[in-house]
């Protein structure tokens, strides 16, 4: 199997290897690092879909590494858009972490014990199963305009903690959603296209728009280009 690799800083490389059975696009470079170029970098841990590290462009898709079945010869593997590129397919993470942070993106439970309630936990599953892989951010056309918009991993991330009862600080999570801006999403759908656990961010961050529209914290724009309403 022949497999063309992005590396930063050198440029693409090509690769032959010998396949003999079918696998993961994570165990092709696997097995690019350990029999023909053990400098490749690349990042794996859990090689089951679960941590959100493998995260890597096949022929221009945004896919996890390891949940990726690959055949054929023209295969192009390129580092994930919108992040700095390490080295090789090595992003730097570094801005989700700060993003997390900034935002204090974590639950702050208040005294007593309050039990989580089925259509609760139902509601926020797409929220709690984000792996953090950073694909839908680099899909974002707008994460790459502005400075001022949240992004949708942000936005996914957040959204559990604005329906948890546990939350002892619903205001200040209010307020924290209001400064990512959700309005300013274009509902263009890439990221709900590219997550590779299914969890349509761009259906949540509609909802956290229209949860802020509710509260008084945001004003619908009249006549704005809203597409999806045609
Ligand atoms: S739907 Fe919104 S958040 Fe998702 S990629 Fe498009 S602009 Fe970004
Ligand atoms: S919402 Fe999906 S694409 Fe975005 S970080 Fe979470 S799992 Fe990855
Ligand atoms: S190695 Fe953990 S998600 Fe792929």
């Amino acid at each position: 199997m022949k497999v063309r690799i992005k590396r930063h800083p050198k440029g693409v490389e090509e690769f032959e290897v010998e396949v003999s059975q079918k696998i993961t696009l994570l165990e092709l470079l696997y097995k690019v690092k350990e029999e023909l170029d053990p400098t490749l970098a690349f990042r794996s841990m859990c090689r089951a879909g679960i941590c959100g590290t493998c995260a890597v462009k096949l022929n221009g898709k945004p896919v996890l590494a390891c949940s990726t079945w690959v055949s054929g010869e023209d295969l192009l593997v390129e580092p994930i858009d919108r992040f700095s590129v390490i080295k090789d397919l090595v992003v730097d993470h570094e801005s989700v972490v700060k993003r997390l942070k900034d935002y204090s993106l974590w639950l702050r439970i208040g005294e007593g014990t309050i039990s989580l309630q089925e259509d609760i936990n139902r509601k926020t599953s797409r929220s709690w199963e984000c792996i953090l892989c950073g694909i839908c951010d680099s899909v974002c056309p707008v994460l790459s305009e502005s400075g001022l918009f949240g992004g949708p991993l942000t936005l996914t991330r957040l959204y559990k903690y604005l329906h948890d009862p546990r939350n002892a600080q619903q205001e200040t999570t209010l307020k924290t959603l209001q400064n990512l801006k959700p309005e300013l999403c274009t509902h263009c759908m890439n990221c709900s296209y590219a997550c590779p656990k299914r969890l349509m961010p761009e259906g949540l961050i509609r909802e956290e728009e229209n949860l802020l529209v509710e509260k008084g914290l945001l004003q619908r724009q009249v006549g704005g280009f809203d597409f999806l309403s045609f």
